[in-house]
């Protein structure tokens, strides 16, 4: 039985506590908190802590056994709550694209929709008061953020799961526009996937109609993003979460 001890962190869309007597793992909670543009705009979407989790639980551990990169998912308390090995999370966002959305088109002055001709990897600095810049392995070695290694690898790993996710959104008629992971070190220097997989990371298009079934439709005031992730949920799932159950 792990039980919640102290809260350890509040992000913008989970809370990390400790685990009583136990230092190695911690607890994520997923919020019901929709946040964008690094916190100034704010709400809460009915459910989506526990359609995130859901989602996040099944999507992680599939990639993870579909190309055997490693996550730091040990046991799904419950609806809301995911038992995690503790980790020192590297300050890299890495993120891949497949088509061309986002900063990408507001840094490069290109078209949103644009089929990008290889999945393009980019690292970013996880720093909320600097917006989380852009950087390459240059910064993340001059600043002590990763080694050279463990950048390599985060390239290696982004590249096997975006092929196992752009594979598994298909299937569900679903285009893979671009994702963020991030990674954690264990005590011992080895490097899990970590934080989450979820459509609060992910843009993801509707195939044919390109309709946005992710955060886009909260930044951008497109509907009820509650409805969008439960349409996410019922295409994975096979079925609709039970309304306004709790955890
Ligand atoms: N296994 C883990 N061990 C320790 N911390 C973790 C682990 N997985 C994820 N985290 C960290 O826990 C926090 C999760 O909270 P949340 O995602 O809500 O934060 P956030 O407000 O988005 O802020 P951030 O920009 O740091 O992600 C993140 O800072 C994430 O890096
Ligand atoms: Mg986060």
């Amino acid at each position: 039985m792990s039980v919640k001890g102290a809260q350890l962190h509040e992000g913008k869309s989970k809370q990390i506590f400790a685990v009583e007597g136990d230092d190695s793992h911690v607890i994520m909670h997923y919020k019901d908190d929709a946040t964008a543009f690094n916190g100034v705009k704010k709400d809460t979407v009915v459910d989506k802590g526990e359609i995130n989790a859901a989602i996040n639980w099944h999507l992680m551990n599939h990639v993870s056994d579909v190309t055997g990169i490693p996550n730091h998912l040990v046991k799904a308390l419950d609806s809301r709550n995911h038992l995690c090995h503790k980790l020192e999370i590297v300050p890299v966002e890495v993120v891949v694209r497949n088509i061309a959305a986002g900063s990408c088109c507001r840094r490069f002055g290109r078209e949103e929709g644009e089929v990008l001709p290889f999945p393009m990897i980019e690292f970013f600095y996880k720093s909320d008061p600097l917006d989380d810049p852009p950087i390459s392995a240059v910064h993340a070695r001059a600043f002590g953020w990763a080694h050279d290694w463990e950048m390599a690898y985060f390239e290696f790993a982004a590249a096997k799961v975006n092929a196992a996710m752009v594979d598994f959104w298909s299937t569900l008629g679903v285009d893979l526009v671009d994702f963020k992971i991030e990674f954690g070190r264990t005590p011992e220097g080895h490097l899990l996937l970590a934080d989450e997989i979820s459509p609060d990371g992910c843009r993801l298009w509707e195939k044919g109609t390109k309709r946005k079934l992710d955060k886009d439709v909260f930044r951008r005031d497109l509907g009820d993003l509650s409805d969008t992730y439960r349409e996410l949920y019922q295409r994975i799932f096979g079925h609709t979460l039970a309304e306004g159950s709790q955890a």
